[in-house]
This record gives C-alpha cells, sequence and structure tokens, in this order.
C-alpha cells in the first residue's frame, strides 16, 4: 500500500471542516442556544486519545462537552473490544441511553471504536439498538462531521465502518484534550502481530505510523503550552517507522522528542518484547527526559503458551532483554500485562508465570482473564479453561504481585520523590495526588495551585499500590 493512499488528503480533511460549518449552522438555527455534547470512553488509552479528537470535532461543531449524559443533545459511545467485559458494558451503558432518547426525541447517538468494528457487533447494534443513530469504524473517526451532518438531514442511520484491514492516519483534525498538563500523542496506529487471543489486529487493521515531522510537531505545541507530560501512544510503539520511506525508528523519533525544549517528561506505550531494541534502551538511558519506566507486556511466563500465543520470545529472550534494561538503568520501573487462563493453559504453565514475577520482579502488572474473542485464532483452540480455574489462578496472582508491589514500594520510604500533581485524591480528598517518574501514585497534603505543576515529596508511607508524604519546601 502507498502511503499516499494511506494519509488522508488535505482536500478530504478540509472536507470535513465544510462539514463541521455545516452542522455548526444546522445548530445555530435551533432555538436552543447550548447544545451540549457527551463522550463515554472504553478501553485503552488509544481510545482516549480518539475521544479528544471526537470532542475536539464536536466543539468545533457548535457543542459543549458536559459530563452529563443526561444534558446532552449528542452522546458518542467510544467502545473496546479487547475483552468481553469491555463489550458488555458498553452494550449496557447504550441501552441505558434509550431511555434519554425516549425522554428527549432530538437526541443523537453513535456508536464508534474497537466494539462496532467488528461485523457481528454491527449487526447487534443494527438489529437490536435501534435508536442509534449512526456507527463508525476506528478508521472512520475522522469523517465524523460528515456522518453527523447526514444523519441530521437525511434523518437516516448511518453506518460507516470500511476499515477494510489496511486503515489511514488523519491529520490536522481538532482536539480538546481533558488535561492541560497530560497529553497523549500517537505515533502510529493499528497491529501487524495477531497474537492469537487478540482481536485488536481486525478491528485497528495494519501498523502504520505518523510521519516525524508531524508528531515533532504537535509535541513542540504541547511544550509551548507548558504540557509536562507527553504519552507516546501505538499498539506496538518499537515497530515505529518500519513503514515509512526514510530510515528512522523509534529510537530515532525520542531522540528528537528530547531536544524539544520544555520542562516535560515523556512516556511511552505499549513495547512488545521481540522487537524492543538495544537501541531504544541507550537511547533511554541517556535521556534524561524520558520516565526510567518501561511496560514491557509479557502476557505468560510459559514457553509453551508464548509458543501458542504468536509471540515471538521466549523466557530467555524476555529476561535478557530485562537484564539489559537494569544494566543500563539499574532502578527502572518494570510493568507488564498478563493474560491468565490462556486455552491449554496447565498449572505447571501458570506456575512459570508466577515465577516469572519473581524472576523480573515488577514494580506492577496488569492482569487479565482470558477473554475468548471471536474470530481470532485461540478462539478456535481446544481445551478452553473453565471460569473457576481463570478466578483461582486469577487471585493467586494477584496475592503474589500483591507482596512484589508492596516490597517494591517500601524502597521509597524517606526518599524525596518529583512528582506531577494530577489532582485531589479521589480516596481521600485532604490530599493532593500525583505519580512520580517510575508511574507510583503518591499521596500527600498541599493546595490546589500545585495541580499541573513538579512538586518534590518527602515519602512516609509505602501502601502496596501507593505512596503517601510530605512536600518538601
Ligand atoms: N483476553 C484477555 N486479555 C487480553 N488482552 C488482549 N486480548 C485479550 C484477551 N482476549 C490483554 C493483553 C494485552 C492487554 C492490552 O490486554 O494482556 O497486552
Ligand atoms: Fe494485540 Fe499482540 Fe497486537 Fe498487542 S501486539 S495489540 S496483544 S495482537
Amino acid at each position: 500500500m502507498e502511503r499516499n493512499q494511506i494519509i488522508i488528503s488535505p482536500e478530504k480533511i478540509r472536507e470535513q471542516y465544510v462539514y463541521m460549518d455545516k452542522v455548526r449552522a444546522l445548530l445555530g438555527e435551533r432555538m436552543q442556544k447550548v447544545h451540549y455534547a457527551y463522550v463515554e470512553t472504553f478501553g485503552c488509552q488509544q481510545n482516549e486519545a480518539d475521544s479528544e479528537r471526537i470532542m475536539g470535532m464536536l466543539e468545533n461543531m457548535g457543542y459543549t462537552p458536559t459530563q452529563d449524559a443526561a444534558l446532552s443533545d449528542i452522546i458518542i459511545v467510544n467502545t473496546c473490544a479487547v475483552r468481553e467485559h469491555a463489550e458488555l458494558r458498553a452494550l449496557s451503558i447504550t441501552g441505558q441511553f434509550k431511555h434519554l432518547k425516549e425522554k428527549k426525541k432530538s437526541l443523537i447517538i453513535g456508536v464508534c471504536g474497537c466494539m462496532v468494528s467488528q461485523e457481528h457487533r454491527k449487526e447487534d447494534i443494527k438489529n437490536k439498538y435501534p435508536y442509534i443513530n449512526f456507527l463508525f469504524g476506528t478508521s472512520m473517526n475522522w469523517k465524523l462531521p460528515e456522518i453527523l451532518y447526514n444523519s441530521m438531514i437525511k434523518q437516516k442511520r448511518q453506518y460507516h465502518l470500511d476499515c477494510g484491514d489496511i486503515g489511514n492516519i488523519a491529520e490536522d483534525l481538532p482536539i480538546r484534550r481533558e488535561s492541560g498538563f497530560k497529553a497523549w500523542v500517537s505515533v502510529m496506529y493499528g497491529c501487524n502481530n495477531f497474537c492469537t487471543y487478540c482481536v485488536v489486529p481486525y478491528v485497528r487493521g495494519r501498523e502504520r505510523s505518523r510521519d516525524p515531522e508531524r508528531i515533532l510537531d504537535e509535541i513542540r505545541e504541547l511544550a509551548k503550552d507548558g504540557y509536562r507530560e507527553i504519552t507516546l501512544l501505538g499498539q506496538n510503539v518499537n515497530s515505529y517507522g518500519k513503514d515509512l520511506e526514510i530510515d528512522y525508528d523509534f529510537a530515532d523519533l525520542l531522540e528528537d522528542i528530547c531536544k524539544i525544549d520544555g520542562d516535560f517528561i515523556v512516556r511511552f506505550m505499549t513495547s512488545h518484547p521481540k522487537d524492543a531494541s538495544r537501541k531504544l534502551i541507550d537511547t533511554m538511558a541517556r535521556s534524561p527526559k524520558i520516565a526510567k519506566a518501561f511496560h514491557l507486556p509479557l502476557q505468560s511466563g510459559s514457553d509453551r503458551i508464548l509458543k501458542e500465543m504468536n509471540r515471538h520470545y521466549d523466557r530467555e529472550t524476555y529476561l535478557s532483554l530485562v537484564g539489559y534494561m537494569r544494566e543500563r538503568m539499574p532502578d527502572i520501573a518494570i510493568t507488564t500485562d498478563i493474560i491468565v487462563g490462556f486455552p491449554g493453559e496447565t498449572e505447571e504453565d501458570f506456575e512459570q508465570t508466577l515465577d516469572m514475577l519473581e524472576t523480573v520482579g515488577y514494580d506492577n502488572i496488569y492482569s487479565f482473564i482470558y477473554s475468548k474473542r471471536r474470530g481470532t485464532k485461540a478462539s478456535l483452540m481446544e481445551d478452553q479453561i473453565p471460569e473457576e480455574i481463570k478466578k483461582e489462578r486469577f487471585a493467586r496472582m494477584i496475592e503474589k504481585q500483591s507482596a512484589i508491589s508492596s516490597g517494591k514500594n517500601s524502597v521509597y520510604l524517606g526518599s524525596v520523590q518529583k512528582v506531577l500533581v494530577e489532582g485531589r485524591s479521589k480516596t481521600d480528598p485532604d490530599k493532593l495526588t500525583g505519580r512520580n517518574e517510575k508511574n507510583r501514585l503518591v499521596h500527600f497534603v498541599g493546595d490546589d495551585s500545585l495541580i499541573g505543576k513538579f512538586a518534590n515529596v518527602r515519602i512516609t508511607e509505602a501502601e502496596t499500590f501507593s505512596l503517601s508524604g510530605e512536600l518538601e519546601k
């Protein structure tokens, strides 16, 4: 596929701006003064980033963002398909919006994201949710103005799901960022890996990288606007650049980002162990702007299961990568994703995974009970693991990791941590909460003027999943 076929042309983007004007004009003709928009987001950071673009377009069309679905004139549900649980929650919430529509006939409801990019879910919504005005797939986000406009004037349901398996890149769309100090920046989209359990390659298309200059321009703007944390996103950031016509990889991109002036830190996710390079680790080690935190999904500690998962690495290569990271950055925080109960996982396989938790000594893990996804290879495998066994293993895994995380946290006692202050703690509103470079939650007493800034906090208490301390004057 030629690159100019993947990048949506400036003319096509301009057309969408014309549709944005048209929607704004339609809203202007109505008696109502303020039109509210609500976006409900499920799933990963990529979806959160997509929702910020969706809200940006809605705002440009004349809508006012709201956190209250009941107030809204338009609702967009941005769905996830990675696990069944996320799909069921999205469907259930979408179902609840029916009552809002019964009260307000003019309410427009659209559903987008990974779940509806699957044929069977599209059919479900078509047939069982007649009050949904339109659906659009992950490759169609940029067309929202046109889809919305058509839905308003044609009074006909719209389906724009032609993701194909290629995907595209749309630049220069408006954005409304949720935070004034933390920003997501997508560097690439899609995935080519086809891990046998995963639906992502089917719903987000093939890997495609944004042009470095576009990414660097976006980050220059963010730095100028005073953003303090920039997280680079991609399903497999280590593949960045492979599809570019120049010789330029993810480590080169990081190097160039670090040259940008500004008091900000850079994070990135997600890395695939088969592609994470020594060059990337060396770049991290010598760049003070890059947070010394690495998310490296293991998925399973059993070589046999890793093969079945189509992961293309084994325990030994994974451990040698971790070894190199620690050699170059002894205090690096390493986190991971683990799937429990992949088809055919024996007690012995599972114990190998538990053993890896100990051997690597993760700072934190994100563990998931295997969920059968339609269309994936693993869904056809025999020997699916019964729910009770999956749950029992899951609980053992959490217990083991809690002890490891606690131990890791206690190391911070007495130290002074530089944290980016995010806001009031949800559990204790008397305290502020922030994260240190290693992504550890830190709670401390302070006033709101610190929100969005870096603060130095002396750690006085270490809990399993967070730290508490006192502000250093
Ligand atoms: N079941 C459970 N977890 C899954 N993940 C991806 N697909 C599945 C699935 N079918 C997990 C992986 C991935 C994370 C984002 O979600 O651990 O790294
Ligand atoms: Fe899914 Fe594997 Fe791609 Fe990650 S690398 S998105 S787990 S297929």
